[in-house]
């Protein structure tokens, strides 16, 4: 009874995962500037399908690489605008953030010629001003954490400066400009920081942007444990606890970020290809079969062991995998290829028992079959 067990809490495991990557969910902004005192675009305008455009592509490109800048149409009506993941999330969730996001922007800034908005975990901004490798820090909020009791909570004994003017340094040679650092305080905690620039920008004027933020602001962030300054070039955060993962997000594009991508889209249509075809076989052979009598043969392999452990691409290796399998076992019994006939199969699986049922693949119920 254990692995029945197993296989149904792993495929209702996977059925959630699917449900939350399918549910569109809008992330909440933390801050958002709209242009304010420049004319507004009107509706249908060659302005609003420019922006549309825009948006589209770079909700599309944006989760590759985790960052994208694009422009679109003709001046005066030209339109330029780039997306920035944070560094340590991965392309799924870059997506996840990127793709509502776009369309909150319309929402949040609407007929603005301009616009940027923050997420936690993205970033977006546009304008019909080119603004592409210029440093702007003059566009930027400082929020503080919310659940902050100031009088309980007040860190004036910790001194953040070396910490975040080191990590200035690290943003500025790091790869994909983004880093993170952390500093003991003994007895007072570990303090976290993390800073990223836009990839448009060249590594000295990230230096600028992260040292002009921390400069304006440093005077308003002692004693807090948790802030952020957002800025429209480069951000900056802070905090008391780690928020921040470890060794993750997305390659830098000449190291393969569009490889896995790719990987993971040529697994997933490869295996639905595979049950597109498997499916075929069996209609074939049913009708065939439906037509002449035969005799039962005992020749069934087993269905594969689920690896409980498989992530959401682990999910997508692990039917490839097993529509292999079953391949290769077709290949050496090409003349015959396996019928069981309809009784034998209802004993086997007790009845077609929902018990036996370990769920739904590309073509059909797959069901788990104890003895034969
Ligand atoms: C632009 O539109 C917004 C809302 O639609 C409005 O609040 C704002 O005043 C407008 N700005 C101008 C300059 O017309
Ligand atoms: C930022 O503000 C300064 C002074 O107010 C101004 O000279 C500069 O042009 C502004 N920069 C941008 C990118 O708007
Ligand atoms: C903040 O801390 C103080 C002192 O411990 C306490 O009296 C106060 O109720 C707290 N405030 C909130 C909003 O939790
Ligand atoms: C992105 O920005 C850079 C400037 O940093 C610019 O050279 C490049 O052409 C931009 N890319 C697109 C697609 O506009």
């Amino acid at each position: 009874m254990q692995p029945f067990a197993m296989n149904h809490w792993y495929l209702l495991l996977v059925f959630i995962k699917l449900l939350i990557l399918l549910t569109p969910v809008h992330p909440d902004h933390l801050a958002n500037k709209c242009s304010d005192g420049r004319p507004n675009y009107t509706l249908d305008s060659t302005f609003d399908t420019n922006l549309h455009n825009l948006i589209s592509t770079l909700s599309e490109n944006g989760p590759t690489y985790g960052f994208y800048n694009s422009s679109t149409g003709e001046s005066p009506n030209r339109v330029h605008g780039l997306v920035l993941c944070r560094g340590d999330i991965t392309t799924s969730a870059c997506q996840s953030c990127l793709v509502p996001a776009v369309q909150e922007v319309i929402e949040l800034c609407p007929n603005r010629r301009e616009a940027i908005i923050w997420y936690p975990e993205c970033f977006i901004r546009y304008s019909d001003r080119e603004f592409f490798g210029i440093v702007d820090i003059n566009s930027s909020v400082l929020i503080f954490r919310a659940d902050q009791n100031i009088s309980q909570m007040d860190d004036r004994g910790v001194n953040f400066r070396p910490l975040m003017y080191e990590l200035v340094e690290k943003t500025t040679v790091a790869s994909l400009m983004y880093a993170v650092e952390s500093e003991s305080f003994g007895m007072l905690g570990t303090r976290y920081g993390l800073m990223q620039c836009t990839r448009d920008l060249r590594r000295d004027d990230c230096r600028k942007c992260l040292e002009g933020l921390m400069k304006d602001f440093e005077t308003s962030v002692v004693g807090e444990r948790g802030w952020r300054i957002l800025g429209a070039s480069c951000n900056i955060r802070y905090e008391d606890y780690k928020f921040y993962e470890e060794g993750l997000g997305i390659e830098s594009p000449s190291q393969g970020g569009t490889k896995n991508v790719l990987k993971v889209a040529l697994i997933a249509s490869l295996s639905s290809f595979i049950g597109l075809v498997i499916m075929g076989f069996c209609i074939y052979y049913w009708r065939y079969w439906r037509k002449r009598p035969h005799t039962p043969q005992k020749d069934m392999k087993r269905e594969p062991k689920q690896d409980s452990k498989s992530n959401e691409i682990g999910m997508q290796t692990s039917t490839s995998v097993s529509v292999a399998n079953m391949q290769k076992g077709d290949q050496q019994k090409t003349q015959d290829f396996p019928s069981i006939d309809f009784y034998t199969l209802q004993a086997a699986t007790n009845k077609f028992s929902i018990e036996n049922k370990l769920g739904e693949g590309g073509f059909g119920p797959v069901y788990k079959v104890m003895e034969f």
